[in-house]
């Protein structure tokens, strides 16, 4: 039984766009471009027009086979806006706004791009997009799925759409990649980066979509415990920690997800404000190496 209260998809087919050729991957989100190379489109302001009309289509854009330089990575990413540089995991010292996403055998693991997060909003402005490059994966392991967030707010029940309208959360690196830090480094990462606060729902600047904007980085609403919610004061902290949960658990949903198996060289280029992602940590003791430019977004809204 289907409990959707919205219309249908459109049937996904591929189709062309000028001379890119675009394939949807799932009915809800995600499609693979392909007879398109980003190193020239680093130089052609025109395909990169075309490129973002794709991705507000699609949210997630996947490409094989870019044999790039960093340099034209970090170039085309910059038709987008500027790039910035990750407070935990560095950059490439000759591209900066490249940050390594390097996993080995020998380092110990960590557990940070395997929970379903929309980058860095413990940021006030966080990132637009990114731009993510395979440079060496397991020969079976360590896919990326994305969910589409716009219509995992779409398809949910009205009575939650009226209690979440004017809600807003906070959003903190302390409570993620600070929290295995030692206090004082914990409280310097803190100091550094404030917690930030947006609302639940956001509004997409270029689509005018809304879109459910809670992460694995949001740690509660700031504003919840009104008349209208909370009938008695002990009711307050259990009642917003599971709207909270089961907010979070939306982007588990897989009608609203699809999922990529990288191969050396296969990029994947995703709407940051209207989507979020899961690295799947299934392969270790194997080499996963990625390099991914983030670019500057805005204040959501
Ligand atoms: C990320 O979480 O931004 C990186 C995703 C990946 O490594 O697949």
């Amino acid at each position: 039984m289907t409990t959707s209260t919205t219309a249908a998809p459109a049937v996904a087919r591929a189709s062309s766009r000028g001379s890119i050729k675009v394939a949807p991957l799932s009915c809800t989100i995600g499609a693979e471009l392909s007879n398109v190379h980003l190193g020239a489109a680093s130089r052609d302001a025109g395909l990169v027009a075309e490129i973002r009309a794709l991705l507000l289509e699609h949210k997630v854009l996947f490409f094989r086979d870019q044999d790039i330089t960093r340099a034209e990575h970090v170039a085309f990413a910059k038709h987008f806006g500027d790039l910035e540089d990750h407070p935990v995991a560095g950059s490439d010292p000759e591209n900066p706004g490249l940050v390594r996403i390097y996993k080995t055998p020998d380092a110990p693991i960590d557990r940070y791009e395997n929970s379903w997060h929309t980058d860095a909003t413990w940021r006030e402005k966080p990132p637009f997009g990114c731009v993510l490059r395979c440079i060496e994966c397991p020969p079976v392991g360590g896919d990326t799925m994305w969910a589409n967030m716009a219509e995992a707010y779409n398809r949910l029940p009205d009575h939650i759409k009226a209690t979440i309208a004017d809600l807003r959360a906070r959003h903190s690196i302390e409570a993620s990649f600070g929290a295995a830090m030692p206090i004082e480094k914990r409280l310097a990462l803190k100091a550094q980066y404030p917690d930030a606060e947006h609302p639940v729902v956001r509004t997409h600047p270029e689509t005018g979509e809304k879109i459910l904007f809670v992460n694995a980085f949001t740690t509660h609403f700031t504003n919840y415990h009104t008349p209208e919610r909370v009938r008695f004061g002990q009711d307050a902290n259990p009642g917003a920690a599971l709207l909270l949960n089961y907010l979070v658990s939306q982007a588990y949903i897989p009608e609203y997800q699809v999922r990529w198996r990288w191969k050396p060289n296969s990029m994947a280029m995703w709407d940051n404000r209207s989507t979020q992602h899961y690295a799947v940590m299934d392969y270790p003791p194997c080499h996963r190496r990625m390099e991914r430019a983030g670019i500057v977004g805005d204040k959501p809204f």
